[in-house]
């Protein structure tokens, strides 16, 4: 029997442990829908602001363009159709069509009061019948908004907006989830802090995902020597491959500093099943996908859950709890088994290449031979007049 994928993010149950990042290709109903129609578990919408903007000016990205692109970057300046849009019924009808799939809405708010405006209008559709809005995802962490620093940076900031927001009816009364998007910390007391004010709401707050695009990041266009992006002096949020290591390092470290009641959602340079292994290994309950779902488009859902699910067969895991926050120590013995792995990889593909050099031409190569060896006869019959018609 094939591995489970199946887990549980806020108590929420999906299908599979994949899903994307709020960001690109999750602006319109459309793009939505692509991914429900996907492995994808879940589908998140792109962070909403109260009223629809056009964000900063272009270009406003920019790709690595390397073969396997590195890195990416963005300073979008949040464009986005507004909240009406994302939790109106028929966006939602499009997005998730009968899939069942959980719908998460983000709001990334000019201010408190912002936001507080949308969980209001999410709360009043929840009310009104729309069932379907499994939870709600609060940006803590948007680096991209000129003059607006990462709230997420400032720890009494922070506290003070979500003493606000956890108060609210939806959350006290109803106990609609919420989920906070933290940017990427790299020094120790500033997990302890961070993890310190998230846990006082954790009658609330129900997962975090981490990390967010590292913030204020800069790449220049040597040709023009000016920066690649036009907005904010081209300082802008990094993400793909070049942020893994830090978004596994926030996960490792927020499921060690967080209580049992917040689950950790990984979310950095996520490209193959076994990138989504080492996050889960770090704690994370799922993952989500920006980047490599920026580049290569929704059927990198099927992908990836289809490398992970043959890497833990191949580990001989059946459920993501089998490995789930279970990274080992380092030790002597871990590095003995690993050499011992790559040793016998190595000589396999060693044999491999042996067996091809001494099996002579394959079939395709005899096909292509004697194929020739015909054109040359004709070619010759033709010269000397052999063959006349
Ligand atoms: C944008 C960037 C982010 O990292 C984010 O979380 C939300 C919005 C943006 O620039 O549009």
């Amino acid at each position: 029997m094939a591995p489970s994928l199946k887990t549980k993010v806020a108590s929420i149950p999906l299908e599979t442990c994949v899903y994307n990042a709020s960001g690109p290709r999750t602006g319109s109903a459309q793009a939505l829908s692509r991914i429900s129609a996907s492995k994808a578990g879940a589908v998140l919408a792109k962070s909403a602001t109260l009223a629809s903007q056009t964000g900063n000016p272009l270009p406003r990205t920019w790709h690595h363009d390397a073969e396997e692109s590195h890195a990416s970057m963005n300073s979008e300046g949040l464009p986005n159709l507004g909240i009406e849009y994302y939790i109106k019924t028929e966006t939602i009808d499009e997005a998730i069509s009968d899939t069942g799939k959980p719908y998460f809405v983000s709001i990334s708010g000019k201010n408190t009061d912002d936001n507080m405006k949308m969980l209001d209008m999410i709360y009043e559709k929840i009310k009104t019948g729309e069932a379907r809005i499994a939870g709600v995802e609060l940006n803590l962490a948007c680096p991209n908004i000129i003059g607006k620093p990462i709230i997420a940076y400032d720890f009494e900031q922070m506290d003070s907006v979500l003493k606000s927001i956890c108060a609210m009816p939806m959350f006290t009364e109803a106990k609609i989830p919420l989920g906070v998007k933290m940017p990427p910390y790299f020094d120790g007391p500033h997990y302890d802090r961070a993890a310190a004010v998230l846990n006082k709401y954790s009658d609330v707050v129900k997962y975090v995902a981490s990390i967010n695009t590292i913030g204020n990041c800069l790449a220049i266009d040597t040709v023009a020597e000016m920066p690649a992006i036009r907005s904010k002096g081209g300082f802008a949020g990094l993400s793909g491959r070049a942020v893994k290591y830090t978004a596994l390092a926030n996960v490792k470290k927020m499921r060690e500093l967080l209580v049992d009641d917040i689950d950790v959602v990984g979310v950095g340079g996520v490209y193959t099943g076994e990138d989504a292994f080492e996050m889960i290994l770090c704690g994370a309950s799922a993952v989500q996908v920006g980047t490599c779902h920026w580049n290569e488009g929704p059927k990198c859902f099927d992908r990836i859950c289809k490398e992970l699910e043959d890497l833990m067969a191949k580990k001989g895991y059946s459920s993501i709890e089998d490995f789930k926050g279970k990274l080992k120590e380092w030790s002597k013995e871990g590095v003995a088994k690993s050499r011992e792995v790559k040793a016998a990889k190595k000589k396999l593909a060693k044999d491999a290449t042996a067996t091809k050099a001494s099996s002579g031409p394959s079939a395709q190569d005899q096909m292509l031979t004697a194929l020739l060896i015909l054109v040359i006869a004709v070619l010759l019959a033709d010269k000397f007049d052999v063959i006349s018609i």
